[in-house]
C-alpha cells in the first residue's frame, strides 16, 4: 500500500486517489503510488476504466521542483505516463485546483480529461527556466495546433477550465464539487457507448497544417523579441514545438529531451528555481510565527492620492475592500481620483474590464479633506509628501483620531519609521507599507518593521500583500530600507564610472544587455534628470545637465538627444558636461572597458551593499533581498537577482573586483568568500 495513493473500484471503474500535500507534486512517493495504482488496476479485470484523480487542494502542480539537480529516483515520471498512456483501458483525469506543468502533462497522458469549472490547465516550465519535458511540447500541439501551443507554452499561464474546453485541453466539465462522481459517471458513459481508446501521441489532424512551414517559428520568435529577449526557454520550447510538427512522435520526444536538459544544464533556469522558492520564503519570519493572529482589514484609510496614494487605493479596490482616501484640498482630491478612474477607464477600454466593474471599485472609494473620516478604518497607509515634518504631523492626528488597534502605516521611502512612530502614544500599531511606482502594478511590498511593531501587525501586513497581489518583503530601519538602498548604489557607481571615460550609452548598453530593460541613463532621462537630481548639494552631471536646461526626454534632451519620436541619440552636449566636470573634479580616465567590466563597476558595488544590508539584519535572508531587486527593479529573473548572481560569479572574484575598484568589501562578503560560502545554500 502506498503512502499517498488509495485505489478502490466502484462499480467496474478504479478511481485511483492521490495525497500528497501540499501540492501533489510529482515527487518520488507520488510516482511510486501512481506506478503501484495503475499496475494493479491494469491487471484486474473486474476495473474496466479508470479514474486519476487528488485529494486536497489541487490536482498535480507538476514534477517536484525540489528534486531537480538531485540524483534521479525510479521510478522516473515519463515511465509512469508511458505506463498510464499504454494502459489498455480508458484512463480519466479528473482536475480540480490547478493541473500544472508535468501534472498537465501526466493528464495528456490519459485518454480522457474532465474538470470543475473552478479549475485551471497550463504549462507554466517556461517561468521556470525550461520546457515542458514530460512530452508536453509533441502532445500540446497535437490537440490545441501548433500556433496555440506556441502562445501557451512560451506564455506559461494557467487557462482557466471552460477556455480550455473551448481549447480541447480538456474534454468535459464536471459540476463543480461532484468531480468525483462525475468522473466516474463519464468514464461508464465511455465505456457504453464503446469509445475507441485514442491517444493524444497518435494524432496528426492537428499538427500537419504547419508541417514544412518554418517562416511560423521565425514570425513568432520575431513577434515575441521583446518578451524573450536574453531567455534561452522560449528558445527552446519553439524548437520543441517545431519538432512536433516534422517528427514522428517518438522522435519530437527525443529532441524535447535534448532541449530540456540543454535548459537544465544553463545557468537561467537554477536562477528562475531559486526565485521561485524565494518568493515563497519571504512570508516566513523566524520570530513571528505562522499561527500568529492575522487581524482583520474590512476597511482602509490612504492618505494622500498623489502618484502613489493613487496606486495604494487601486490595490484595495480592486480586491474589494473599501478606502477612504483623504487629500488636502477638494482640488487634489478631485484630480487624485480623477486619475484612478481614468486608469480603470483605460482597463475597460483595453476590453479587460467591464463599465460596471469600473463604477463598482470607483463606489468602493469615500473621498475626504478631512481626517475625522479615518476614526474607523482598520488600517490607515499615509502617502504624503517625503518630509519628517508632515510625515509627524499626520501621524500626531492619526494617533489622535484612529480607533485603537487600527495599524499606522506609512509609505515613506528614506525616511526614519521609527522617527515617525513615536510622533504617536502608539509606536507598536506603527508600520512601514512601501510600495513601488506604479503602486498597482509593481508586485514588491516592503513590509518595515519599526523596533517596537507588533507581531500580529507584522503578521497582519505580510498576509494582506497577498490578498493585494503582492511580494511582501521584511525590511528593518533603515535609509532606503532594502530595494532602493541596494539599487541607488548602481547609479551612484554608474556616476563614478562616466566620469572615467565610459560613455552613457556603453554604460547603457552593459546594463541593457545583462537582461534590465533600460540602463541607468535611459532611465534618468525618462524619469526627468530635474526629478532625480533634486536636492543635491555637490556639483553633479545630472546637475549640470539641468543647469542647461535639459531635463531629460521631456525637455531638450538629457544624457542623449531625442528626435520627435524619442529615438536616442549619443549627445555631444552631454559628453562635453561629462568631460567638462570630471576636468574640474580632476579625474583621470581609465579609457574603455568591455561590457563585463562595466556590469562589474555597477553591480558588484550592489552586492557588497545587498551583503551591508544582510550583515546589518535589514534583511532576513539573502534571497530577500533577491526578491526585492527582481520585483521593485525588475532585475532580470534569469541572472536571480544581486545575490544569487554573484554566487554565480564566485564570491571570492566579486570581493577581489571590489578592491580592484577601491570599493571596501563588506565584512559578511568577505567572510563568505574566505570560507568558500554563498549567499545561498
Ligand atoms: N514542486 C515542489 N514544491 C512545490 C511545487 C512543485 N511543483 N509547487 C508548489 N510547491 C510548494 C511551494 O514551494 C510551497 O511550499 P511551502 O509551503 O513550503 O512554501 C507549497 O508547495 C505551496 O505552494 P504555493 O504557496 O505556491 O501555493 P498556492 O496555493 O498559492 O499555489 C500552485 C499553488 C498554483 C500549484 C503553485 O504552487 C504553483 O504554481 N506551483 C508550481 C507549478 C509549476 O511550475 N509546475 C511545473 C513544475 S516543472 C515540471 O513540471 C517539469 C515537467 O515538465 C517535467
Ligand atoms: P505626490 O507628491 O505625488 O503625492 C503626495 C500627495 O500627498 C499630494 O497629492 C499632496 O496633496 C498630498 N498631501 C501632502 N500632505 C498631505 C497631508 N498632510 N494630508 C493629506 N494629503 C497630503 O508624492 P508621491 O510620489 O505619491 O509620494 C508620496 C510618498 O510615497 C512619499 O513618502 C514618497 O517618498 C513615497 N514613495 C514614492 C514613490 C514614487 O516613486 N513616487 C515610491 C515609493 C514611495
Amino acid at each position: 500500500m502506498s503512502e499517498v495513493g488509495t485505489y478502490e473500484v466502484i462499480d467496474g471503474i478504479g478511481v485511483i486517489t492521490i495525497n500528497s500535500p501540499p501540492v501533489n507534486a510529482l515527487g518520488y512517493n507520488t510516482r511510486v503510488a501512481l506506478d503501484e495504482g495503475f499496475r494493479k488496476f491494469g491487471a484486474d479485470d473486474a476495473v474496466k476504466a479508470i479514474v486519476l484523480a487528488c485529494a486536497g487542494r489541487t490536482f498535480f502542480a507538476g514534477a517536484d521542483i525540489s528534486e531537480f539537480g538531485q540524483p534521479p529516483r525510479a521510478p522516473d515520471l515519463r515511465d509512469v505516463l508511458d505506463l498510464i498512456e499504454n494502459t489498455a483501458k480508458p484512463v480519466i483525469a479528473a482536475i480540480h485546483g490547478t493541473a500544472l506543468g508535468g501534472g498537465y502533462e501526466l493528464a495528456l497522458v490519459c485518454h480522457h480529461r474532465i474538470a470543475v469549472p473552478s479549475a485551471k490547465v497550463g504549462l507554466p516550465e517556461v517561468k521556470l527556466g525550461l520546457l515542458p519535458g514530460a512530452g508536453g511540447t509533441q502532445r500540446l500541439p497535437r490537440i490545441v495546433g501548433i500556433e496555440a501551443a506556441l502562445d501557451i507554452i512560451t506564455g506559461g499561464n494557467p487557462i482557466g477550465a471552460s477556455q480550455a474546453l473551448s481549447l480541447g485541453m480538456i474534454d468535459a466539465l464536471a459540476q463543480e464539487g461532484n468531480l468525483a462522481a462525475d468522473a466516474v459517471a463519464f468514464a461508464r458513459t465511455i465505456l457504453a457507448e464503446g469509445r475507441p481508446l485514442v491517444k493524444v501521441r497518435d494524432r496528426q489532424d492537428k499538427v500537419e497544417p504547419a508541417r514544412g512551414k518554418p517562416e511560423i517559428y521565425a514570425g513568432f520568435m520575431k513577434k515575441n523579441a521583446k518578451a524573450f529577449r536574453g531567455f534561452q526557454a522560449p528558445v527552446n520550447i519553439v524548437k520543441a514545438i517545431e519538432a512536433a510538427a516534422e517528427l514522428p512522435f517518438d522522435q519530437g520526444i527525443v529532441r524535447e529531451r535534448e532541449l530540456f536538459e540543454d535548459l537544465m544544464a544553463g545557468s537561467q533556469s537554477g536562477a528562475q528555481r531559486n526565485f521561485f522558492f524565494a518568493e515563497r520564503q519571504t512570508t516566513k519570519i523566524p520570530d513571528v510565527p505562522s499561527d500568529t493572529p492575522i487581524l482583520p482589514i474590512k476597511t482602509v484609510g490612504v492618505i494622500g492620492a498623489g502618484t502613489m496614494g493613487g496606486g495604494i487605493t487601486m490595490n484595495f479596490l480592486n480586491a474589494g475592500i473599501p478606502v477612504t482616501l483623504v487629500e488636502m484640498t477638494q482640488e487634489a482630491l478631485d484630480r487624485g481620483t480623477g486619475v484612478i478612474r481614468r486608469n480603470y477607464e483605460n482597463t475597460a477600454k483595453k476590453g479587460r474590464m467591464t463599465q460596471d466593474q469600473v463604477e463598482q471599485r470607483m463606489a468602493l472609494i469615500t473621498p475626504a479633506i478631512t481626517y475625522d473620516a479615518l476614526a474607523d478604518v482598520d488600517l490607515v497607509i499615509e502617502a504624503v509628501f517625503e518630509e519628517m515634518s508632515v510625515k509627524k504631523a499626520v501621524f500626531g492626528k492619526l494617533d489622535a483620531i484612529c480607533k485603537q488597534g487600527a495599524i499606522l502605516a506609512s509609505n515613506t521611502s528614506y525616511l526614519d519609521l521609527n522617527e515617525i512612530a513615536e510622533a504617536t502614544s502608539r509606536p507598536q500599531d506603527v508600520i512601514g507599507l512601501h510600495f513601488f511606482s506604479p503602486a498597482n502594478v509593481m508586485r514588491l511590498l516592503e513590509v518595515v518593521r519599526g523596533a517596537k511593531t507588533r507581531k500580529d501587525i507584522i503578521a497582519t501586513a505580510m498576509a494582506l500583500a497577498k490578498t493585494i497581489g503582492k511580494v511582501p518583503v521584511l525590511a528593518g530601519v533603515c535609509h532606503g530600507f532594502i530595494a532602493n538602498r541596494v539599487m541607488t548604489v548602481r547609479s551612484l557607481a554608474a556616476d563614478a564610472l562616466v566620469l572615467r571615460g565610459p560613455s552613457p550609452q556603453e554604460i547603457d548598453k552593459a546594463i541593457f544587455d545583462y537582461g534590465f530593460a533600460v540602463g541607468p541613463y535611459q532611465m534618468m532621462d525618462i524619469v526627468g534628470l530635474d526629478v532625480i537630481g533634486r536636492g543635491a548639494t555637490e556639483r553633479t552631471i545630472r546637475g549640470d545637465l539641468v543647469k542647461l536646461d535639459r531635463l531629460g526626454q521631456k525637455k531638450n534632451g538629457g544624457f542623449y538627444d531625442y528626435d520627435e519620436n524619442r529615438n536616442a541619440t549619443p549627445s555631444p552636449v552631454a559628453a562635453k558636461v561629462i568631460a567638462d566636470l570630471a576636468a574640474d573634479l580632476g579625474i583621470n580616465a581609465i579609457g574603455s572597458l568591455g561590457a563585463d567590466e562595466i556590469v562589474a563597476h555597477l553591480l558588484y558595488p550592489v552586492v557588497n551593499e545587498a551583503a551591508r544590508v544582510l550583515e546589518e539584519g535589514i534583511a532576513l535572508r539573502a534571497s530577500d533581498i533577491d526578491v526585492a531587486c527582481l520585483l521593485g527593479y525588475n532585475w532580470p529573473v534569469f541572472t536571480g537577482g544581486p545575490t544569487y548572481w554573484a554566487d554565480t560569479v564566485g564570491l571570492d572574484k566579486v570581493v577581489d573586483g571590489l578592491r580592484a575598484m577601491g570599493h571596501e568589501p563588506a565584512r559578511l562578503l568577505v567572510e563568505k568568500a574566505a570560507k568558500g560560502e554563498k549567499f545561498n545554500g
